[in-house]
């Protein structure tokens, strides 16, 4: 079953008159984890805020479980878990009680001492928000959006300003609460996460989708079929490319037998390079 269905989806911001989102369809899944990329001001967080019901006003449909979105009261906020792309809390309050406040909303209460031990903050738990830093922040804010053991996670950004450790472990919760049975929407410009973690990613350029599929068959589909080989002859690195087709030659049979190969690669692209062919933009990484 679907978890989400999108038909023709448009958006524009008041006072501007272009539309942010310019009519868009896609599933979500039950028990995957969907991906959203594309260049900034493509319209990923916008299209989050709409599914989440913080932006009114859109063109098209869209069902969450087979009703209208727009059918369900707040008690849609028990179902999902939200972590935006600016971290918020209350600076004046400890970690701990930015957590207790938000716990009192919803009816299904998560293990928050195992939760801030998971993403390291448990012995700072006592220390004001405002006081932490931007990577706690940004650890704080996942926690609380697991607060309420959802079905649904939306994450903008989740990995973005977190150092290699603390992304890893966020990305191990996402997995674990994929294959729990959770359904995950999230965003990113950063492909490896994007590769390790979805199940099925959609590129969104100008408010539009230009292509959505596995990342295996989208590196399929972009890739070439080809095996590039380095090999030494007469002490000079020679290098041959082969088509897939050529592979069951003869001809690339006794070089692999014959000579001293020194690489060999397959002509798989990756999701980086997807990225820049399908949206035209390159990416910044630091
Ligand atoms: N509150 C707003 N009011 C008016 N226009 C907005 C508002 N928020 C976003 N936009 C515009 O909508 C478009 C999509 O913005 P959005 O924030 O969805 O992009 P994004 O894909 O999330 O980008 P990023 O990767 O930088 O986060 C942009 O042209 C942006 O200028
Ligand atoms: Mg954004």
């Amino acid at each position: 079953m679907d978890t989400l269905q999108v038909r023709g989806l448009h958006f524009t911001y008041p006072k501007s008159g272009t539309r942010a989102i310019d009519g868009i369809d896609f599933d979500i899944r039950e028990g995957e984890i969907f991906g959203f990329l594309g260049p900034s001001g493509a319209g990923k967080s916008t299209t989050q805020r709409i599914l989440i019901r913080l932006l009114q006003g859109y063109g098209g449909e869209i069902t969450y479980r087979g009703r209208p979105l727009s059918s369900y009261d707040n008690g849609f906020y028990q179902d999902i878990g939200v972590s935006f792309e600016m971290p918020i809390s209350f600076s004046k309050l400890t970690a701990l009680e930015n957590l207790a406040f938000f716990q009192r909303l919803y009816a299904q209460h998560a293990d928050v001492e195992a939760l801030m031990k998971r993403v390291g903050l448990w012995d700072d738990r006592d220390k004001k928000a405002g006081e932490y830093s931007k990577g706690m922040k940004i650890r704080l804010n996942f926690v609380r959006a697991l607060l309420n053991n959802p079905k649904v996670l939306f994450l903008d950004e989740p990995t973005n300003g977190l150092d290699p450790v603390n992304a890893n472990i966020m990305k191990e919760m996402v997995r674990e609460f994929r294959d729990a049975g959770g359904t995950v929407f999230l965003t990113s410009h950063i492909m490896g996460d994007v590769d390790e973690l979805c199940d099925r990613v959609a590129f969104i350029v100008d408010g539009r989708i230009r292509e959505m599929d596995t990342p295996r068959s989208l590196k399929i589909k972009y890739g070439k079929r080809t095996v590039r080989v380095e090999y030494r002859e007469d002490g000079a690195v020679v290098p041959a490319e082969f088509t897939f087709d050529d592979i069951r030659t003869e001809r690339f049979a006794s070089l692999l037998q014959e000579k001293e190969i020194e690489t060999i690669h397959s002509g798989e692209t990756t999701l980086e390079d997807i990225f820049i062919k399908v949206t035209g933009v390159r990416l910044h990484e630091e």
